[in-house]
C-alpha cells in the first residue's frame, strides 16, 4: 500500500496551547480514513496543516513521497490536495455553478482551465453531488444540506487526489447523512483517497477503512474502526464523555 500523505511528528502550538501534539499517521492510496475526537481535539487544525492554511511548529508532511510543508496552500491544491471547510465559505453573491467553477479554475491543472470548461466541469461535479437542480441559484440561497454538498462539489472540482472532509455531515438528518455517505463512497471509487472528520459515529464506522482518534492534540488510537471504538481509552476520552 502506498501512502498518499505521510504526517510525521507534526506539532502545532497556539501561544501556550498545543493544538496538535507530535502526531504521525499515513493516508493510504484509495482508503477512507476516519478522524474523530472531542471538540477542540485538533482535527480541523490538522486539516489546515495538511492543506497549507496553517504551518506546523515542527514536523513534516509528505504528499506522494515529497515534503510539501513549505509550499503555500494554492500550490498544495494544484498538486491534488482538496479540502472542505467546517465553517462553509461559499462566495454568496455567485451562483452555485460559479462557486464550483472557481474550484475548477484553481485546482489541479489550474491556470490553464478556461471559464467555459470550468463551468462544464462544475456542472458535472454538481450532478455528482446531487445539486444539479440548484445550479442557477445564488449560493447563499441554499439551505444547510445544500451548502454541505456545495462544499464537496467545490473541493471535487479541484480534481484532488486526496480529499479532506471536515464535518460535511454536521447538522444533517439521517437521510441526508446517508446521501453524503454515498457521495463519499463514490469519491473513493473514483480513486480519490479521503480523510473524513465526523462526529456521527454510526456514519464514520460504516464509512472508514481505518479510524484515527485525537484527544487534546494527541493521537490516542488508530486502526480497525470496530476495535478502535471499543478501545477503553477512546471510550473514556470521547464516547463516554459524549454520552454523559
Ligand atoms: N487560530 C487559532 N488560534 C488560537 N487557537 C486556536 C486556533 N485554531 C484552533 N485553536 C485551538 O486549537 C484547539 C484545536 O482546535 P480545532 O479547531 O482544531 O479542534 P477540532 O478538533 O476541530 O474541534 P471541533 O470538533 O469543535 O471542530 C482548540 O483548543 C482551539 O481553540
Ligand atoms: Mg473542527
Amino acid at each position: 500500500m502506498t501512502a498518499m500523505l505521510e504526517i510525521s511528528h507534526v506539532t502545532r502550538r497556539f501561544e501556550g496551547l498545543v493544538a496538535v501534539d507530535d502526531v504521525s499517521f499515513m493516508l493510504l492510496r484509495g482508503e477512507i480514513l476516519g478522524l474523530i475526537g472531542p471538540n477542540g481535539a485538533g482535527k480541523s487544525t490538522l486539516v489546515s496543516l495538511i492543506s497549507g492554511t496553517l504551518a506546523p511548529s515542527s514536523g513534516d508532511i509528505l504528499f506522494e513521497g515529497r515534503s510539501i510543508v513549505r509550499l503555500p496552500a494554492y500550490r498544495r491544491a494544484r498538486l491534488g490536495i482538496g479540502r472542505t471547510f467546517q465553517i462553509m465559505r461559499p462566495f454568496p453573491g455567485l451562483s452555485v455553478l460559479d462557486n464550483v467553477a472557481v474550484g475548477a479554475l484553481f485546482g489541479r491543472g489550474g491556470g490553464q482551465v478556461q471559464m467555459a470548461r470550468a463551468r462544464e466541469q462544475a456542472r458535472a461535479q454538481l450532478d455528482f453531488v446531487g445539486l444539479a437542480k440548484n445550479i442557477d441559484q445564488r449560493a447563499d440561497e441554499l439551505g444547510g444540506p445544500g451548502r454541505k454538498r456545495l462544499e464537496l462539489a467545490k473541493a471535487l472540482a479541484m480534481k484532488p487526489k486526496v480529499l479532506l472532509c471536515d464535518e460535511v455531515m454536521a447538522g444533517l438528518n439521517q437521510v441526508e447523512i446517508e446521501d453524503v455517505i454515498e457521495v463519499i463512497r463514490k469519491v473513493r471509487n473514483e480513486g480519490i483517497s479521503v480523510l473524513v472528520i465526523e462526529h456521527v459515529i454510526k456514519a464514520i464506522r460504516s464509512l472508514s477503512d481505518r479510524l484515527l482518534v485525537l484527544n487534546h492534540g494527541v493521537k490516542i488510537a488508530e486502526g480497525d474502526p470496530g476495535r478502535v471504538l471499543s478501545n477503553q481509552t477512546v471510550v473514556e476520552a470521547y464516547l463516554g464523555k459524549r454520552r454523559a
